[in-house]
């Protein structure tokens, strides 16, 4: 978009999974130090192209470059170093880590390396333990729930998960934060909140955010890209993408459908 530079480019990416063609030449710039939404019908690829941009799944072609240089294999651990970071769609925490050690785990150099599991069976050192402890703890207060660090993830409310899992997210200190439907099962409360936490984020950080709260997409997003069936249909200004005949297809097409 003009006057930003642009962070992450993907070029082209083409991907099939079980023998079906989930993206289909999707090209997507994410404008440094703004907020981006990627959004469409359910089933659009969406989080399909969070997996490619956090190299969970390889393309089978195109490219992914970030900050101008396109990545040649992209390895999950490697992005976060680079300071990608994501959200799962739903909340993914381990159930019986306590919401201090789920955030843990997210800024923990075993995991940037993948070795997750290495990372739960391996003691930490006491240091790499204090240092992460520290950050993690930052994280939490940051959204305002650091009282909870010690409970469960089965003991506390949904949308306070929701925010755990940010928190993990955020521990890395990461340049690129993808968000996967951060608003799917909370209320107008923590809507309200997120999109408050979302605006404080920006510019230091680059958001992506996958949603379908669209009063939430609207008003929170600098630029909008459109997916369908693999494909990108649109993109432009919240209003721009408001008011496209084919956005408004694809979504009357999903109702059709439920
Ligand atoms: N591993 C997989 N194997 C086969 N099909 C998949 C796989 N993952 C996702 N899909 C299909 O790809 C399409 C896009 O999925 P997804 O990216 O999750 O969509 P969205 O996030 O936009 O709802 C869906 O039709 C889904 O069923
Ligand atoms: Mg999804």
């Amino acid at each position: 978009m003009p006057g930003s530079e642009t962070l992450v480019e993907l070029t082209d990416i083409r991907i099939k999974l079980s023998g079906l063609q989930i993206l289909d030449g999707v090209s997507i710039t994410v404008p440094q130090g703004k907020v981006t939404g990627l959004i469409g019908p359910n089933g659009a690829g969406k989080t399909t192209v969070f997996n490619v941009m956090s190299g969970f799944l390889k393309p089978d072609s195109g490219t992914v470059a970030f900050e101008g240089r396109a990545l040649k294999r992209i390895r999950a651990h490697r992005l976060t170093k680079m300071g990608i970071s994501r959200t799962l769609q739903g909340v993914g925490l381990f159930a019986t880590l306590s919401a201090l050690e789920n955030v843990m785990i997210g800024g923990s150099s075993h995991v940037r390396s993948g070795l997750l599991s290495q990372s739960l069976a391996m003691p930490w050192t006491d240091i790499e333990t204090e240092r992460l402890r520290v950050k993690a703890l930052a994280a939490l207060a940051e959204l305002g729930i650091e009282d909870q660090a010690g409970r469960l993830p089965s003991e506390l409310p949904y949308p306070i998960q929701k925010k755990v899992a940010l928190a993990r997210a955020l521990v890395s200190d990461p340049k690129v934060l993808l968000l996967d439907e951060p608003a799917g099962g909370i209320g107008a409360p923590d809507m309200a909140e997120l999109e408050r936490l979302i605006r404080s984020w920006v510019p230091e950080r680059t958001i992506l955010l996958v949603e379908h709260h669209m009063e939430l997409v609207m008003s929170v997003c600098d630029l909008i890209w459109v997916l369908d069936a693999g494909k990108v249909i649109a993109s432009g200004t919240p209003d721009e993408v408001r008011n496209n005949p084919a956005v408004l297809a694809a979504y009357l097409g999903e109702e059709g459908a439920a």
